[in-house]
């Protein structure tokens, strides 16, 4: 990070957040934090990599690229990578999977080159081109998961033109490692999944689980590595809050009442060998756990009711799209109605006292996105999601931006950091 900050004084491109709102209020008990926000790339409109200006010219022409109609939605770190996702969601997006290198300097609205390249991109091309990926991990053994949804559209404009896929790739070599379509018994009708969480076991790299969040279908889809197998289950915590589907963001006022389980975060190890799994719907102010224990024993997985924690609600304004969590047991969570970030220690009980606001900007945290953890800094993706879907952006203003963070100093002054970082046995949440 230090590199990247010596460059931004350089060459005065980066933009310290009015520190106005970040660092705020400065009462230790209102639990905000205190670091500024660097906004790391920030776009108006997105643009793509073209080997030339003629061939994006052409594309332009051909209606294959539609600057205005991507929204990036995703984001990972490997290396100098920084991945960014686009959903198919309307015409003319050219590569869903893309990366932008991070040890070049392309300015601060740099162009998306398509990964693993431009034909494993290509829309309805089932088992050879990606169609629409969400969100995405990279685990420490160099391997990328892509859930390719297989759908061009949205809510009743989605077609499926291909079946769930889920693309492993090799990040040392760019080779795609492994493609396992998901059975027809783990989706339904109304399956949407956006979301994914990584679960690499006290094995190595073999032991490693992906689950897969399914927000309108209502089901998690657990995939074992070792096994090339999946399993689909079910649980009413998976259900969103009929209470909980009003939103107020963007000047907007919208209703989300469908939206099930999303957000995922895995605990470190815990002494019994496994993690826990912390997940949420989004419609709703609640978070659950339940131990991997369960959800990596098909058998035990479809018959375990009483394994799912209810936690603590976080209280009104808490509707949440990602979260993650450290190595050290530290959870950060977007929370989308207060153009905010939010942190939990999860060494104390999960209850809003023990948590805090890390980051909040009425203007560049509008719908955060997508959040990692990585190398020490926390990495935020935002991008007006309800605007573009129920209004239209304005496209000569910013609309996404990477936001980063030092974790240390996000969390300093406030209850995140105010215990043990270790994480610790017998947590109760
Ligand atoms: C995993 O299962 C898929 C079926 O979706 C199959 O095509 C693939 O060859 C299998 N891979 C391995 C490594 O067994
Ligand atoms: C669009 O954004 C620009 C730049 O922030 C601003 O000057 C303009 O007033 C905005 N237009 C509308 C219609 O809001
Ligand atoms: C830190 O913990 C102490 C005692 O547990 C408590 O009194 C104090 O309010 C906490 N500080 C913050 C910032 O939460």
């Amino acid at each position: 990070m230090r590199v990247y900050h010596a460059e931004c004084i350089l060459v005065s491109i980066c933009l310290l957040l009015r520190a106005g709102n970040v660092e705020g209020i400065q009462v230790w008990g209102m639990q905000f934090g205190r670091a500024p926000l660097l906004e790391k790339f920030t776009w108006k409109i997105m643009d793509f990599a073209y080997p030339d200006e003629r061939s994006r010219q052409l594309a332009i022409a051909s209606g294959e690229y539609v600057p205005e109609n991507s929204l990036p939605v995703g984001i990972e770190i490997w290396r100098n990578k920084l991945f960014v996702t686009i959903p198919r969601w309307r015409d003319g997006i050219p590569s869903t999977l893309n990366y932008i290198p991070l040890d070049s300097n392309q300015g601060r609205s740099p162009k998306l080159i398509p990964y693993p390249n431009w034909a494993q991109n290509k829309a309805g091309l089932c088992g050879s081109g990606l169609t629409t990926v969400y969100r995405i991990h990279v685990d420490r053994c160099d391997r990328l998961w892509a859930l390719d949804t297989g759908t061009i559209g949205i809510d009743d404009t989605t077609v499926q033109v291909c079946p769930y896929t889920l693309n492993i790739f090799d990040l040392t070599t760019d080779k795609l490692l492994r493609q396992y379509r998901l059975r027809s018994e783990d989706v339904n009708q109304n399956t949407f999944i956006a979301n994914i969480a990584v679960d690499l076991g006290k094995d190595g790299c073999d032991d490693a689980f992906a689950y897969m969040s399914d927000e309108l279908g209502y089901g998690l889809i657990v995939y074992s590595w070792q096994q090339n197998t999946s399993w689909r289950l079910t649980h009413s915590y998976f259900m969103p809050d009929p209470l909980a589907g009003d939103y107020n963001i963007g000047g907007l006022n919208f209703q989300w009442g469908a939206e099930g389980i999303f957000g995922m975060s895995l605990s470190p190890i815990l002494p019994d060998g496994y993690r826990t799994l912390f997940f949420h719907p989004l419609s709703s102010h609640r978070e659950f756990a339940v131990s991997t224990r369960i959800l990596r024993d098909q058998q035990l997985s479809q018959n375990s009711y009483h394994e799912f924690q209810v936690l603590s609600s976080r209280g009104p304004l808490s509707h949440c799209t990602a979260s993650v969590m450290d190595e050290n047991g530290l959870q950060f969570f977007n929370l989308v109605d207060q153009n905010a970030i939010g942190c939990w220690n999860s060494a104390l009980p999960y209850a809003p006292i023990n948590q805090a606001i890390v980051a909040r900007h009425d203007e560049a945290l509008i719908f955060p996105s997508d959040i990692k953890v990585k190398r020490g800094s926390l990495w935020i993706m935002s991008d007006r999601m309800p605007i573009f879907l129920l209004s239209s952006l304005n496209y000569t203003d910013v609309n996404f931006r990477i936001l980063t963070m030092p974790v240390q100093a996000a969390i300093s002054g406030t209850v995140c950091d105010n215990v043990s970082w270790r994480f610790s046995k017998n947590q109760v949440w």
